[in-house]
């Protein structure tokens, strides 16, 4: 092995010690995906419990579970988990177990759609009302704000008894807490909005109540845009600002991604990665603004672009969501001698939407052990994806309305 790959290797392999005490294996994250595996009635099923495990079998140090909600009232799509007292604590646990054979860490993204709520199931609201092409929704009262700090905190709790080693809460991405981060969804008026101080207020009440219920010892991250991408929302200026506040906190890990699932927007999770990690320049500007280890997402396609970023301190971790569903073993891959990148697919003009579906349907594929037989476009996977969907719909409303 050269030089490069051999200092890549070392970089990528070394722990990461978080500021509660816990250490993470290596620095090599499964970023948060929605994996549209839940059984419809926001419990695991066993093909979710097999994703999770190969991640960890496959050598991550931590795999985020995408988008669990914290109520079930503004899921993100129907396939999402619940993490509630009345769960299936069961399968949960043995999620929880599965996901963390080989010392790997499995944290659940702690979410709410907000005005981005999956609609056919949920009457979306936001921290304001919006209505707008494509999107509308109610605007939260001041007692909706006000349960969300309990409402973390029990999925919290939750979370630590079920056996996951800690927990994320998502702040990213165009759902609720990056609605109130950004000008464009929050026009309140009350303590919640206005100077992005007071935007970022629900956000510092979450945190300590998940503190609170999780103890000292208990590792808290939170993911946030670097940048919402859209005119009038949240700017970089801004969210250093939300790094500055963040230092103040007892979060662990920050992670640093950025885009809107916003209609016409642009999300992380469509982005062409040919020119390396998208946020890089906010991250080097973060870890100058806060000792809180900086999690750098979004555009990771080579072990050289990943090994840079740690030897330039431009980030303490690296997460990959495209490259793991690419190869669900990759942390092992850039952790051996010979090394490896995953073939990123090409697909000629793509329908909106087509590429996050055909890598959901892929994830799917793996967490059957079937990916060699994995053959849809992205077309054929918006399709199934979103019948698959409906169908799920139907389970969603009966169980929980
Ligand atoms: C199928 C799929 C589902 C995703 N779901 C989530 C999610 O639930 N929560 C989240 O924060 N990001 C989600 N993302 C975004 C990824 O975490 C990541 O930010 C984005 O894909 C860019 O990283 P990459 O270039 O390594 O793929 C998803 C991405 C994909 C491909």
């Amino acid at each position: 092995m050269n030089k490069i790959g051999n200092d890549a290797k070392t970089l990528l392999g070394q722990p990461l010690d978080l500021p509660c005490g816990v250490s993470l294996k290596n620095r090599i994250v499964k970023s948060a995906m929605s994996d549209a595996l839940g059984d419809g009635a926001g419990n695991p099923t066993e093909a979710q419990m097999r994703l999770y495990e190969r991640w960890a079998e496959g050598g991550a140090a931590l795999s985020l579970i995408g988008e669990v909600q914290t109520s079930p009232h503004y899921p993100e799509k129907p396939g999402n988990l619940v993490l509630t007292p009345n769960a299936d604590l069961a399968a949960l646990t043995a999620l929880a177990t599965r996901g963390s054979a080989n010392g790997s860490h499995i944290w659940p993204q702690l979410g709410h759609a907000g005005a981005l709520a999956h609609a056919p199931i949920s009457d979306p609201k936001g921290p304001s009302a919006l209505d707008v092409e494509g999107l509308r929704c109610d605007g939260m009262s001041l007692e909706d704000i006000q349960e969300l700090p309990q409402l973390y905190a029990q999925a919290a709790g939750l979370a630590k008894k079920v056996g996951f080693g800690g927990v994320q809460i998502h702040a990213g991405h165009g759902f609720l807490f990056s609605q109130f981060l950004s000008p464009l969804f929050n026009h309140r008026t009350d303590a919640y909005g206005g100077t992005v101080e007071r935007r970022f207020r629900i956000v510092e009440e979450v945190i300590e109540a998940v503190r609170r219920a999780v103890g000292l010892a208990y590792p808290i991250g939170i993911r946030i845009n670097a940048t919402d991408k859209l005119e009038g929302g949240l700017t970089a200026v801004d969210a250093l600002r939300v790094v500055q506040l963040l230092d103040k906190t007892s979060v662990d890990l920050i992670d640093i991604s950025g885009g809107t699932y916003f209609p016409g927007a642009t999300s992380s999770s469509e982005g062409g990665s040919s020119s390396g990690p998208y946020f890089i320049d906010f991250a080097r500007q973060a870890k100058k603004t806060t000792s809180i280890p900086i999690m750098l997402t979004g555009g990771f396609e080579t072990r050289d672009q990943a090994s840079k970023v740690l030897a330039e301190g431009s980030a303490d971790t690296i997460s990959l969501a495209r490259a793991m569903v690419l190869n669900a073993s990759l942390a092992k891959t850039w952790l051996s001698d010979a090394g490896g990148d995953p073939d990123f697919p090409k697909f000629d003009v793509p329908p909106r939407g087509g590429v996050t579906a055909w890598y959901s349907m892929r994830l799917t594929a793996l967490g059957e052990d079937r990916e060699e037989q994995f053959a849809l476009t992205p077309s054929e996977a918006l399709e199934a994806y979103d019948a698959r969907d409906a169908q799920r719909c139907e389970i969603w409303r009966n169980r929980f309305s």
